[in-house]
């Protein structure tokens, strides 16, 4: 089932995710849902709070870009309960976007490469390496599951002038080809 994105100004986004127990309800169907949420938006990553709960959880789907870059690997994956246990080398600047903040993109730095230890669909917990976008877009997504966004993170001068954007986000005066939840006033 596709969801509807939370938007800017919502505040769920701003909420730290809990912890996400073996027992919750129709977790398999939350977390396909999920996907398809994604997928039918054009994202490669999605957090449990751009669909309104705030949970330690996110799927990611990096195969997507790799083909279009001709690249061999790439993973599909959901992480639950994720936790970044080190990040390392070199900050890069990359251009993000994000579902919940439709038309702004910016340039933010982060570090290439991460050890992130996380459970999977079967609770199960991995701990594993990566970098390069695989990581990039696992370093935005746990942001979220962490209740920050990427905006946080630019410049004084981006900042400023995506103020108003951001203003019309909230109001839900923004055209996107999916569906939305903003926030109300
Ligand atoms: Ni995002």
């Amino acid at each position: 089932m596709i969801l509807p994105i939370y938007v800017y100004g919502q505040p769920v986004l701003k909420k730290e995710g809990m912890e996400v127990t073996s027992d919750y309800p129709d977790l398999k169907q939350l977390i396909e849902d999920m996907y398809e949420t994604m997928y039918n938006a054009n994202g490669v990553g999605l957090a449990a709070q751009q669909i309104g709960l705030n949970l330690k959880l996110f799927v990611v789907d990096t195969i997507q870009i790799k083909k279009e870059e001709k690249e061999v690997k790439g993973i599909k994956k959901a992480f639950i309960n994720a936790e970044i246990l080190a990040e390392e080398g070199e900050e890069w600047a990359y251009e993000e976007g994000c579902l919940s903040i439709p038309d702004i993109r910016g340039e933010v730095e982060r570090q290439p490469t991460i050890r992130i230890r996380y459970q999977d669909e079967s609770f199960n917990t991995h701990e594993e390496t990566y970098d390069g976008i695989d990581a990039r877009v696992i370093q935005h997504e746990y942001d979220h599951t962490l209740g920050k966004l990427f905006i946080e993170k630019l410049g004084a001068v981006k900042k400023q002038l995506i103020k108003r954007k951001l203003e019309n986000i909230k109001r839900g005066k923004v055209s996107v080809d999916y569906r939305i939840k903003f926030a109300k006033f």
